[in-house]
């Protein structure tokens, strides 16, 4: 069961707003450069995976071995590539109900924070406009430890102020449940209910509005 909501910590991509297809145009385009194919299926794998752990994974399918020196040329090509994507971002592009259901709970004095592996989440929040929704904004500049490691949700819960069991977070991956749990948090699973069986809620996206605030 869902404890009372003082806190609520986002995940970005697939909770908030789709970046996966921006990442899969990016590391599709370094695959291509290096003569190998990468598909849809293929970019499944890298959802809410480090940057360099991505780059790995796309190597393994590529068949190609280089040195590490080479690796961290090539994350910065896929990164810049992924910034010029994402720059031209609008507010059209937070996922159905995702700004509405910010908006609503901080109207409702919910902390609100984000718990993100990306390094470029500041870039996106501005450029999709919701930035100010948010106390606090935990990314990969702040983190070393991927999910499902708590490290992200736990610094969050530090930045809010708030006690872990009073924050409750809204993931689309099995790992990030895992994390939140680790973490002592309740945890909403967004999208599959297969894949996100151990969260406590599971709903389809924001627009559905899920939890019953301390105030009501
Ligand atoms: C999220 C995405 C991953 C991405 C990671 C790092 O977790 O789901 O696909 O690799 O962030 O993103 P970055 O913007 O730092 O390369
Ligand atoms: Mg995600």
């Amino acid at each position: 069961m869902i404890r009372e909501m003082h806190a609520a910590i986002f995940d970005l991509d697939g909770v908030i707003v789709d970046t996966a297809k921006y990442h899969y145009l990016a590391w599709k385009r370094l695959a291509n450069e290096m003569g190998f194919d990468f598909t849809e299926t293929d970019n499944e794998r890298l959802k809410g995976v480090s940057r360099t752990r991505s780059l790995e994974i796309l190597l393994e399918i590529g068949g190609s071995t280089i040195d590490d020196a080479a690796k961290a040329k090539l994350a910065d090509q896929k990164n810049s590539w992924y910034v010029d994507y994402i720059s031209h971002m609008d507010v059209s592009e937070p996922l159905p109900g995702a700004a509405e259901y910010l908006q609503c709970i901080r109207a409702k004095n919910v902390k609100i924070a984000l718990g993100s592996a990306s390094k470029n989440a500041p870039l996106i929040l501005e450029r999709i406009g919701i930035s100010s929704l948010f106390d606090a904004i935990v990314d990969g500049n702040k983190v070393s430890k991927a999910k499902p490691d708590p490290e992200v949700f736990l610094r969050a819960a530090e930045e809010l102020n708030i006690a872990p069991t009073e924050c409750v977070v809204f993931e689309d991956a099995e790992a990030g449940i895992e994390a939140a749990h680790r973490a002592g948090m309740s945890a909403v699973g967004i999208g599959n209910a297969n894949v996100l069986k151990d969260a406590e809620i599971i709903i389809p996206g924001l627009f559905a509005f899920p939890i019953t605030l301390p105030s009501e």
